[in-house]
């Protein structure tokens, strides 16, 4: 186990910036996503921990000792790709063992190292196969092995289940948590997939085109948003923003647009009558009607998707397409008029310039 700190961390490729004054401690045992779009620096982020990378600027710390100029070999961390990197001539067996027979380990030991990692991932039925007789699930499983037995301090994992399809990914995620759950080790996990960053992690750090938005536990950010980025990226479907400008109603201010006229949340106190806002709406937040009449919007549903266990349905306002959750079943079709509500409290606000939250 081990804890990591990057103290204002900057990588550049040539004229890109690639990230941007990272700073950012992940605490022992601590299981640390990174997640952002493609191109967005988690890579190059992960890539510096692990002594692949130089950093540019800043220091990497690893247990408050800084690792800056410290080879990847002696770093004592084990790194997953996303390609798994297993060697095509080796058995399983070999494979796992690879690194500790590197180390010069002992027979023995490497022996119980390997079936021990083995048992733990389902693996050791397969243990005289070569790579290319395996699944795609089989071979992701390899290669954490192949990390396990080195019982390293640090795991760090770079898009561990792109390459599944999605219902092994699904599998895969809850038992990679189930997995690092037992171990209690560090792990930093990078992925593009908000959802996988949700469901697995302890805290997530989003990033942006180099830079760090946000940092803390998964609900944090889908509950309070530093910006617009933020409130887009989590979430499936994702929030809906609506352009909308302060207005005066008979019980305090409203937030009014294109068609609709919602009740501003507290506290009102920072908004001016005329100020432009950006109202964010989640799709489970919205209350909808049968009845257009006397709701603060009046639109009518112009696509209905079943979920399974809920339905979607979208409906056009404020010039966007609005999502709304439903319950499974609902009777909603094309054409059917609604009317809308959101409960203040369940509103986000931005600021339109800068994207920021103006709930915090
Ligand atoms: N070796 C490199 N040389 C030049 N540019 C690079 C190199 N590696 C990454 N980049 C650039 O740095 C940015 C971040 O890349 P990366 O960390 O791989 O993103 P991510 O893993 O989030 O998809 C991208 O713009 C990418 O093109
Ligand atoms: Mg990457």
């Amino acid at each position: 186990m081990a804890s990591v700190e990057f103290v204002h961390v900057s990588k550049r490729y040539g004229r890109v910036e690639a990230v941007s004054d990272l700073s950012l401690r992940i605490a022992d045992g601590e299981f640390m996503t990174l997640v952002g779009p493609s191109g967005c620096g988690k890579s190059t982020t992960l890539n510096m921990l692990a002594g692949l990378d130089e950093v540019s600027a800043g220091e990497i710390l690893i247990d408050d000792e800084a690792v800056t100029g410290m080879p990847a070999s002696e770093r004592d961390i084990a790194m997953v790709f996303q390609s798994y990197a297993l060697y095509p001539h080796m058995s399983v067996r070999d494979n796992l063992g690879f690194a500790l027979k590197v180390h010069g380990e002992a027979k023995a030991a490497i022996a119980a190292k390997v079936d021990r990692a083995a048992a733990m991932l389902g693996i050791a039925d397969l243990l005289d196969r070569k790579p290319r007789q395996l699944s795609g699930g089989q071979r992701q499983r390899v290669a954490l092995g192949r990390a396990l037995v080195r019982e390293p301090r640090l795991f760090l994992l770079d898009e561990p289940l792109s390459n599944l399809d999605a219902k092994l990914r699904v599998q895969m995620r809850a038992e990679l948590r189930l997995l690092f759950d037992r171990l209690e080790t560090t792990v930093v996990f990078v992925t593009h997939d908000q959802a996988e960053a949700m469901t697995l992690s302890d805290r997530v750090a989003i990033f942006d085109r180099g830079v760090v938005q946000q940092v803390g536990t998964p609900m944090e950010l889908y509950d309070a948003p530093a910006n617009t980025f933020v409130a887009g990226f989590l979430g499936s479907p994702p929030m809906t923003f609506l352009e909308a400008t302060v207005a005066d109603g008979a019980a305090g201010p409203m937030l009014a647009g294109e068609g609709f006229a919602l009740a501003a949340p507290a506290p009102r106190d920072r908004l001016r009558r005329g100020q432009p806002v950006v109202v964010g709406i989640r799709p489970e937040d919205i209350e909808v009607s049968r009845d257009a009449a006397g709701h603060p919007a009046a639109t009518a549903i112009s696509l209905v998707e079943p979920m399974g266990s809920t339905t979607i349905v979208y409906a056009p306002l404020g010039g966007k397409l609005i999502a709304i959750e439903t319950d499974k079943g609902t009777d909603l079709a094309p054409g059917d008029p609604i009317g809308i509500g959101v409960p203040p409290d369940r509103l986000h606000l931005f600021d339109p310039e800068t994207g920021r939250s103006l709930s915090a």
